[in-house]
C-alpha cells in the first residue's frame, strides 16, 4: 500500500469517527459486560459481596449487569436467561443452591457464553458448563469450626458438650459443607453431640426464631452453638439474652464468616470464635472475566485464603477488618 493510500485511509476513519460524534479511543476497546446474579441481601457478609463486586466493576471498568434473586433459584434462572438474550460477554453467579442449573448452564453454553461461579458451587454432571470457581473451601471451614471445639473440648475432658446447630439455606453449598466438615472432625470425640440441628436460612430473624425453639426445647442442656454463619449467631445470641442465659459463657457460641458483628460480639464476650470467609470476591472476579474473554487459561478453581479469629485477638484484629 502506498504512503498516500494509507492517509487517504486514516483520514476517512478520522471523518467516520467524527461523523458519528466520537473520538477513535472511544473505538479502541470496548468495555467488557459482565451479567452478575447475585443471590439476595439475606447478611452482612452478602451485603460485603455485593459492594466488594459493584466496586470492583466500576474500577475495572466493567459494565456490570446486577440482579438481585431474593433468595429464589427461578430469579436466578430468570436473570441468566435475560443475560444470555442480553449477550453479555460473561455470566457471572453466586448460586442460592447446588442443583438444577444444568438446563440454564446448557443454554448459556449453547449461546457461547462463559459462565463463572462466585462464592458458592454447583452440583451439575458435566463441569464444563462452567469455566471456573471462586470462593472458600465450605467444608474446610466446616472443620476448622470443628477443630477450634475439640481443642476446647480437651480442657474440660470429663464433660459431655451437647451442640445445637444453625444451618445455612436448605440445599446450598455452605450449609451442605459446613455440616459435613464439622461433623468430620467432631466425630473424633464422642462427647461431642449435636443434638438439634435445623435451617436459619443464613438470616439474623430466622436465626434467633430457631434459638427461641432450641432453648424452649432443650433448656440449659444446651452447651454449644455452631451457627454456619455470624448473622445466624448474633440473632441466636439475642435468644441466649432473651432466655436468661449469657452467650460466650453459659453456651460457647461458634460461627463463620469473619463481619465486623461478629468481632463486635466477641469484643462483647458474647461470640467465642469465627471461621473466616471473605466475601471480598470483586477485584478476582473482574480479572479473571478479562481472562476468560482474552482466552487465557484460568484454573478450574481458585480457593480463597482464610484465617480463624478466636475472641482472644478479637480487639487487636477489629481495626483491619474490610467487612
Ligand atoms: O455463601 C456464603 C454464605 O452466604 C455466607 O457465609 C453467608 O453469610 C451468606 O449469606
Amino acid at each position: 500500500m502506498t504512503i498516500h493510500r494509507r492517509t487517504v485511509l486514516a483520514a476517512a476513519a478520522l471523518a467516520a469517527f467524527a461523523a458519528l460524534g466520537a473520538s477513535p479511543s472511544a473505538f479502541a476497546a470496548k468495555p467488557l459486560v459482565i451479567g452478575f446474579s447475585q443471590v439476595g441481601a439475606e447478611s452482612e457478609w452478602r451485603t460485603a459481596n455485593t459492594v466488594s463486586i459493584k466496586d470492583a466493576a466500576k474500577q475495572a471498568g466493567v459494565t456490570l449487569k446486577f440482579a438481585d434473586a431474593q433468595q429464589k433459584q427461578e430469579n436466578q434462572v430468570k436473570a441468566i436467561r435475560s443475560f444470555i438474550a442480553q449477550k453479555v460477554d460473561v455470566i457471572a453467579f453466586s448460586p442460592v443452591v447446588e442443583s438444577g442449573w444444568d438446563t440454564v448452564l446448557r443454554e448459556a453454553k449453547a449461546a457461547k457464553i462463559p459462565v463463572v461461579l462466585t462464592d458458592r458451587a454447583v452440583n451439575v454432571s458435566d463441569t464444563s458448563l462452567y469455566v471456573t470457581f471462586i470462593g472458600s473451601d465450605f467444608v474446610e471451614e466446616g472443620r476448622r469450626a470443628g477443630k477450634w471445639l475439640l481443642e476446647r473440648a480437651a480442657k474440660t475432658p470429663d464433660a459431655n458438650l451437647n451442640i445445637v446447630e444453625l444451618q445455612g439455606t436448605v440445599g446450598s453449598a455452605p450449609a451442605i459443607d459446613r455440616k459435613k466438615g464439622f461433623e468430620e472432625v467432631i466425630a473424633a470425640n464422642p462427647r461431642l453431640k449435636v443434638i438439634r440441628s435445623q435451617t436459619g436460612d443464613f438470616t439474623r430473624a430466622k436465626g434467633k426464631e430457631v434459638m427461641e425453639a432450641f432453648l424452649k426445647a432443650e433448656g440449659k442442656k444446651i452447651n454449644v452453638l455452631y451457627a454456619h454463619n455470624d448473622d445466624m449467631a448474633i440473632g441466636a445470641i439475642q435468644a441466649i439474652e432473651e432466655a436468661g442465659l449469657k452467650p460466650g459463657t453459659d453456651i460457647v457460641v461458634i460461627s463463620i464468616d469473619g463481619v465486623k458483628g461478629a468481632f463486635e460480639a466477641m469484643i462483647a464476650g458474647k461470640l467465642n470464635v469465627t471461621v473466616e470467609c471473605s466475601p471480598l470476591l470483586g477485584p478476582q472476579l473482574m480479572q479473571i472475566a478479562r481472562d476468560v474473554v482474552a482466552g487465557k487459561p484460568v484454573p478450574k478453581r481458585i480457593t480463597t485464603v482464610e484465617g480463624v479469629f478466636p475472641a482472644e485477638v478479637a480487639a487487636k484484629e477489629f481495626p483491619n477488618r474490610k467487612y
